[in-house]
């Protein structure tokens, strides 16, 4: 017994960012980003919210299942970047699309968000907790980065991807493995609120996303092709059996180093970061519905997904479509 995704769906927030757009914030190239890092352009959000973008990939999701909102009996939303502390962003969204009986909750494991998840929907939905969920990742990163920052303002962009996902008989997810690394959390990092009350005399300034790109670059290319071997040993699977890599779209450089690793062409590693950057807990899902939109994945082919980022945080998983 597993859990199968039936449905996908994802929104981006309507306006473009080149990065020739960028250029005109800081002192950048078009050709720096995308040597270093492989993204040509992101959607940012001049209005949308982490909400409206992550109950519009829900709909999608569902309508891509055939399945009614008042359907879903659990509602998980990963995202670092939520407008409100409370209501969580889940319930917001289950208000917005009428999923009135769900149990609605949010993650937050950074980018690899989405992945924990889907785990945590599986372990609900395979143990027979609940029939189904809905799993969304969303980001409006745009509001936690320094646009004057250009180390970190080039790569990331704001969207929302959604899976719906029921019990199944016939393939589905066949294992995770997950991690995490609290010790090594001060590489990537942004502040909350600072604690700003009566009783303290000088209150801490909150500081938006900081990074040691090189430090979360050099973990993501060793750890990555670890956790997805371990995978694999794991569900008793080798690299030649899987159709596609969907990984954390952060740096088309990274993604290359894991192929290489592990020795595998780039054609099996689908990328969408060159028009939507690193979009954090929503990128692989929205990658996922864009190859289920365009037709690219097939009843029975095998796919290892791959998230990581903050925290630190990394896991993967392999599924039979
Ligand atoms: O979901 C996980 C999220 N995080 C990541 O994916 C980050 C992973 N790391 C990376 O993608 C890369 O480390 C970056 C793309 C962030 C940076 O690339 P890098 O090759 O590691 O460059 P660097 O930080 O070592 O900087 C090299 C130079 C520096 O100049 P100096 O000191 O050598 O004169 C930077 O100031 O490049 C400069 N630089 C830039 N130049 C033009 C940094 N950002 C930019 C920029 N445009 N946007």
């Amino acid at each position: 017994m597993s859990i199968k995704i039936i449905g996908t769906g994802s929104a981006l927030p309507q306006k473009t960012v080149t990065n020739y757009d960028l250029m005109e914030l800081v002192d950048t190239s078009d050709e720096w980003i995308k040597e270093r890092t492989g993204i040509g352009s992101r959607h940012i959000s001049t209005g949308e919210t982490l909400v409206s973008l992550t109950a519009e990939a829900c709909g999608k999701a569902l309508e891509n299942a055939g399945r009614e909102a008042a359907e879903v009996e659990l509602l998980l939303v990963a995202t670092c970047s939520p407008e409100r502390g409370i209501p969580c962003a889940a319930c917001q969204v289950q208000s917005a699309i009428g999923a009135k009986q769900a149990v609605a909750f949010d993650l937050n494991a950074a980018c690899a968000g989405f992945l924990f998840a889907l785990n945590t929907a599986y372990a609900y939905v395979e143990s027979g907790i609940y029939k189904n969920a809905l799993v969304a990742g969303g980001e409006v990163l745009s509001k936690i980065v320094d646009w004057t920052d250009r180390g970190t303002c080039i790569l990331f962009g704001d969207g929302a991807g959604a899976v719906y996902v029921e019990k199944s008989d016939n393939g589905g997810v066949l294992g995770f493995v997950q991690h995490s690394d609290g010790t090594r959390g001060d590489v990537l990092k942004c502040d909350s609120r600072a604690l700003k009350n009566p009783y303290v005399d000088q209150p801490m300034e909150t500081e938006y996303v900081q990074m040691d790109g090189r430090e979360v670059f050099a973990f993501a290319v060793r750890q990555v092709p670890a956790s997805i071997l371990e995978v694999l040993s794991k569900t008793g699977n080798s690299v030649e059996d899987i159709d596609l890599f969907v990984l954390h779209q952060a740096n088309k450089r990274i993604i290359e180093g894991i192929a290489k690793r592990l020795s595998i062409n780039l054609d099996r590693f689908p990328v969408n970061l060159d028009r939507v950057g690193n979009m954090s807990s929503a990128a692989i899902p929205v990658l996922l519905d864009e190859l289920n939109r365009a037709g690219r994945l097939k009843a029975g082919m095998k796919l290892v997904l791959s998230g990581f980022g903050a925290g630190l945080t990394y896991g993967a998983c392999v599924m039979e479509w």
